[in-house]
């Protein structure tokens, strides 16, 4: 079977992704779409110019939302990160601005026909995926975010450097809001086998320092260069490529939450179907707490745009 993956918004973002996407043959076709057609037919030209240096084949096509209902997953990269002043990532900021595209791209995505998976890079993302959600009508296993899957690999990124340990040694979790609610989850972290909080107190590292560290990773690289592209980029091709092997692998992102009734991050099982099962996690009650009350925030942001 083809694997087919539309895109809409080729900014920094989404320009990154159907890089990656090309690069590694995630997808035989790939839908690109821009509001400044110009720019995406550049695009377009761009990556056909590179086909023949590939050792995999990847069909480029610049076109329409509705030219996407065959799709397998579209992936949404819209956003002004422009509005944004440099080294501030209040995501929040956009949600004024993305907010009104959300919502006709739902409705064109909605009459196209389309019933593939929805993954949303957009920002605020938890609140942009919720909207994404509402307006579609699109069933919850369906739609889901990058989320605090980004910030879970900035969290193992600090962890690992804290330790001189491979990122990929650490196992655990940010959960909560793509955002400043969002909180590191110490009981899930685990570091070649060990809970990190053990290895933490022996050493004298700062906890609350690699959180803060992690919160605010975004808004360094922002600082340095006015957005983030490679890690977020990264994190929704890994996405793309758990779906299509349907590997049902462990992974976090922004899904709908049966008791905070709107879209957090916590860890789940994504494979074909998109969210197959959601994880229950043996939080601490503080923990608990603070999924909570990341979860009232985001609602309250998203109370705004009902
Ligand atoms: C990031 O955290 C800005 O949400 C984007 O990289």
């Amino acid at each position: 079977m083809a694997r087919t993956v539309g895109i809409m918004g080729m900014g920094n973002v989404g320009s990154t992704v159907a890089h990656i996407i090309v690069a590694q043959g995630l997808a035989d076709t790939l839908i690109l779409y821009d509001r400044n057609q110009d720019k995406v037919n550049a695009d377009t030209l761009d990556f056909q110019d590179a086909a023949s240096l590939l050792s995999t084949h990847t069909t480029v096509i610049n076109g329409q939302i509705s030219d996407m209902k065959d799709c397998d997953i579209i992936i949404s990269a819209i956003g002004r990160i422009d509005l944004i002043k440099v080294g501030n990532v209040d995501r929040f900021v956009e949600l004024r601005s993305n907010a009104p595209g959300v919502s006709d791209l739902s409705k064109e995505l909605k009459d196209s026909g389309f019933h593939g998976i929805l993954l949303v890079i957009t920002n605020p993302n938890d609140v942009i995926t919720g909207l994404y959600h509402k307006h579609t009508g699109f069933a919850t296993n369906k739609v889901l975010g990058t989320g605090t899957y980004l910030d879970t690999s900035r969290l193992k990124r600090h962890v690992g450097e804290a330790l001189g340990v491979d990122p990929r040694s650490v196992s655990g979790y940010i959960l909560g809001e793509h955002g400043d609610s969002q909180f590191a989850a110490w009981s899930t972290v685990r570091v070649e086998g060990r809970p990190f909080t053990e290895i933490a107190k022996e050493k004298g590292i700062d906890l609350d320092q690699l959180e803060k560290d992690t919160r605010f990773g975004g808004g360094e690289v922002h600082a340095g260069k006015g957005y983030t592209n490679y890690a977020v980029a990264t994190a929704a091709t890994s996405l793309v490529q758990i779906i299509f092997s349907d590997a049902k692998s462990e992974a976090i992102c922004s899904h709908y939450n049966e008791d905070f009734k709107g879209y957090i991050s916590s860890p789940a099982i994504i494979g074909k179907n998109g969210v197959e099962r959601v994880l229950e996690l043996p939080l601490t009650d503080e923990e608990n707490k603070n999924l909570l009350k990341s979860a009232q925030t985001i609602k309250e942001k998203s109370e705004q745009f009902s």
